[in-house]
C-alpha cells in the first residue's frame, strides 16, 4: 500500500514569523530592550549558543551582550554578578547558560536570577506559575514547541499526547503547556514499562530524552505529530544504524559526524503525519522565543 510521507514541519520559516513579530513590538515599544547572556567557562556547544543569542538579539534590534567568565569562576562572584544585573534598571532578561562548571550550584543561581527577568522560564517562581497556567515567561524550547504544533494547524485540545522525557528545561514544562491546551498528557521517562506502548497511543508526540534515534517507527502511530528536541552529534560508531538515512550517511562520511535528533527521522517519517527535522526545526525556535521573552519582559516591567 502507498503511504504519503510525513509533512516536514519548517522551524526556521516559524521563527522567522515569530522573528518579525519581535521586531514589530519593539517598534511598538520604542526602546531597545537588552538582554545579557551569561556564560561561564567554555564548553563548546555554550560557546555557539550564547553566541547565536547576543548575535539574534542584535539582528532583530534589542541589545544583546555576551558575559563570559572564566571556568574558574566561583559561585559566591557569579551569584554577586546577578545581583547585580538584577538592580541594574537597563537590563531587562538575563539568561545564564548551563551547564555551569561544577563549583557552581546552577539551582542557587537560578533562584538569584529576578524573575521579573528570567527570560529563560527557570526561576521556581516562573515554573509555579506556569503549572497553575498563569501569565508568566514560559522556558524557550517548550514555547517553541507549542507554537510549532499551531503554525503546522495541529489541534491540541483532546487529543493524547505523550513527552518522552522528564527534564525540567524541556519534559516538564512542554507537559504543562501541552495540558493547558487540554491535550490528555502522559510524560515517559526510563522507568516507563512497555515505553512503546504508551507512545503508540499518541497523537502528539515530543522526544526530549538525549538519546540519538531513540524514537524508532515502530513506537509512533500512524498520522501522529512528532516533535523532536533532541540535539545530538554522533560519530562514525553510528555508521551502521544510520545506513538507512542517506543524507545523515553523506553528512557522516563527509564530516565524520553527523547532528540527529532523538528521533530516527528516515524510518518515522515513513508513519508520521508531521515531523520536524534536526536542525531546523525546534532549534531556531527556542532563540525566537527567547527574543519574545526578552520584549515581554522588557513591556511588563517598564509598563
Ligand atoms: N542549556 C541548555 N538549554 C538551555 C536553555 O534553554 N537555557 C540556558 N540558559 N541554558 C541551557
Amino acid at each position: 500500500m502507498f503511504m504519503m510521507a510525513a509533512e516536514t514541519i519548517d522551524g526556521k520559516a516559524v521563527a522567522k514569523g515569530i522573528e518579525d513579530e519581535v521586531r514589530a513590538a519593539i517598534g511598538e515599544l520604542g526602546f531597545a530592550p537588552a538582554l545579557v547572556a551569561v556564560r561561564v567557562g567554555n564548553d563548546a556547544a555554550s560557546e555557539i549558543y550564547v553566541r547565536n543569542k547576543a548575535k539574534k538579539a542584535q539582528e532583530l534590534g534589542l541589545r544583546g551582550t555576551e558575559l563570559i567568565f572564566d571556568a574558574s569562576l566561583s559561585e559566591a562572584a557569579l551569584l554577586a554578578e546577578v545581583e547585580r544585573l538584577n538592580r541594574d534598571d537597563d537590563v531587562d532578561g538575563i539568561l545564564v547558560q548551563l551547564p555551569l562548571p561544577r563549583q557552581i550550584d546552577p539551582r542557587k543561581v537560578i533562584d538569584a536570577i529576578d524573575p521579573a527577568k528570567d527570560v529563560d522560564g527557570f526561576h521556581p517562581t516562573n515554573v509555579g506559575l506556569l503549572h497553575l497556567g498563569r501569565p508568566t515567561l514560559p522556558p524557550c524550547t517548550p514555547a517553541g514547541v507549542i507554537r510549532l504544533l499551531d503554525a503546522a494547524g495541529i489541534s491540541i485540545e483532546g487529543a493524547r499526547a505523550a513527552v518522552v522525557g522528564r527534564s525540567d528545561i524541556v519534559g516538564k514544562p512542554v507537559a504543562a503547556l501541552l495540558l493547558q491546551r487540554h491535550a490528555t498528557v502522559t510524560i515517559c521517562h526510563s522507568r516507563t514499562r512497555d515505553l512503546a506502548a504508551v507512545t503508540r497511543e499518541a497523537d502528539i508526540l515530543i522526544a526530549a530524552i538525549g538519546r540519538p534515534l531513540f524514537v524508532t517507527a515502530e513506537m509512533v502511530k500512524r498520522g501522529a505529530a512528532v516533535i523532536d528536541v533532541g540535539v545530538n552529534r554522533v560519530d562514525a560508531a553510528f555508521a551502521e544504524r544510520l545506513a538507512h538515512d542517506e543524507a545523515k550517511s553523506r553528512a557522516l562520511a563527509k564530516n565524520g559526524y553527523a547532528t540527529v535528533g532523538d528521533v530516527d527521522f528516515a524510518r518515522v517519517r515513513e508513519v508520521a503525519g508531521w515531523i520536524t527535522p534536526v536542525p531546523g526545526g525546534v532549534g531556531p525556535m527556542t532563540i525566537a522565543m527567547l527574543m519574545k521573552n526578552t520584549v515581554a519582559a522588557a513591556r511588563r516591567r517598564r509598563a
